[in-house]
């Protein structure tokens, strides 16, 4: 929506990936694929997966400790804790609650959001109108996936795209001027159908889709969500700068979802923008769900790419299907 906070910004971040790398090559002794087509149709060379031992709760802890010491607090200070996810360890407890324990963040409301690869942005989101109310002073937001866990191993159409990681923000009120300037989120439910993953409830045409052994995997009409997520991402870009009226000139970064380098390319070309100006480590890490955007935006700070005073877009897609962007002029 339009400038939904205007002076809550990012003052901490961290991230967190899985010490197991699995790179196309291992894949090709899987599968019937290439590192070739996986490197020219998406960009990816490898990917981290989780151990059994490690859930989503687990990384997502590490990657929020990290983003609280850089932020300069500590877990106590954390008011609320908001965890994107659509790979919660259990239905419940939610998996903020789990990292809530695990932080040790006792004065902390926790809730997950599911807007699976678009979690960070409506997650950032809806933390910051607490924090621009004052009802609350830090809250923290964590994407997390280890979309490894619900993969069909032996489908090509979706096992070789995906990785496993958790990134964090960390938000609080910064001076006018600063911070996230507006938002824009949006969803279409009618085109949900193209990325599924059932649970509770499994309908007749989603067991087509899948193999009799297992209901619960992921399943997608790649070119659909291909031409969907260049569409989406340019025009929620667009529309979160005509809101304070600005244009893509003016942007210093953009930090979008890693799915498939294409995608970023595609989207590039219709803001008219060079991809320079864009970040990706998705050669790394392949497409790590609602932790893709915050572990960009930890590296790319990190990195020394984003200053303070520069104008970031974050921007992503994902199921259901949602779509969102953020405008933050970096404060830190
Ligand atoms: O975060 C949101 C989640 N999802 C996404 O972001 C995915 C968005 N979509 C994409 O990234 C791309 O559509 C894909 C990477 C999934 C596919 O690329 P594409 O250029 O759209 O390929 P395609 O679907 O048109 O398939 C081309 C061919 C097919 O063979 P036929 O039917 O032409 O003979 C596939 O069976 O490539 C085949 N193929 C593969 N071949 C080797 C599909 N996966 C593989 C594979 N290795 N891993």
């Amino acid at each position: 929506m339009i400038q939904a906070s205007r002076n809550v910004g990012i003052v901490g971040t961290g991230s967190y990936v899985p010490e197991k790398v699995v790179t196309n090559f291992d894949l090709e002794k899987m599968v019937e694929t290439s590192d070739e087509w996986i490197k020219t149709r998406t960009g990816i060379e490898q990917r981290r997966i989780a151990e059994e031992n490690m859930p989503t709760s687990e990384i997502a802890y590490i990657a929020g400790k990290r983003a609280i010491e850089d932020a300069g607090l500590t877990p106590e200070d954390i008011d609320l804790i908001i965890v994107a996810t659509i790979t919660p360890d259990m239905y419940s407890p939610s998996t903020a609650c789990r990292v809530q324990a695990k932080l040790g963040a006792s004065k902390a409301a926790a809730f997950d959001v599911n807007a699976a690869c678009t979690g960070l942005i409506y997650g950032l989101t809806v933390a910051s109108q607490f924090i621009l109310t004052g009802y609350y002073k830090n809250a923290l937001v964590i994407g997390a996936d280890e979309l490894s866990r619900i993969l069909e191993w032996t489908d090509r159409n979706t096992c070789v795209l995906f990785g496993d990681g958790a990134g964090a923000v960390v938000l609080q009120a910064v001076d006018n001027g600063y911070g996230i300037l507006s938002t824009n989120l949006g969803a279409d439910g009618s085109m949900g159908d193209v990325l599924t993953i059932p649970s509770c409830y499994i309908p007749e045409h989603e067991k087509e889709k899948r193999k009799p052994e297992n209901y619960r995997t992921i399943w997608m009409d790649g070119s659909e969500v291909f031409k969907f997520a260049v569409r989406v991402m340019a025009n929620a870009t667009n529309r979160a700068l005509d809101d304070l009226n600005l244009d893509i000139n003016d942007v210093n970064l953009i930090v979008p979802h890693q799915a498939n380098i294409r995608i970023i390319e595609g989207a590039a070309k219709r803001l008219g923008v060079s991809v320079n100006k864009i970040y990706s480590n998705i050669h790394r890490y392949g497409n790590m769900s609602a932790a893709s955007i915050a572990v960009a935006l930890d590296e790319a700070v990190k990195e020394g790419r984003i200053n303070k005073g520069d104008l970031i877009v974050l921007v992503g897609f994902g199921g259901g299907l949602t779509w969102g962007s953020a405008i933050v002029r970096w404060s830190k």
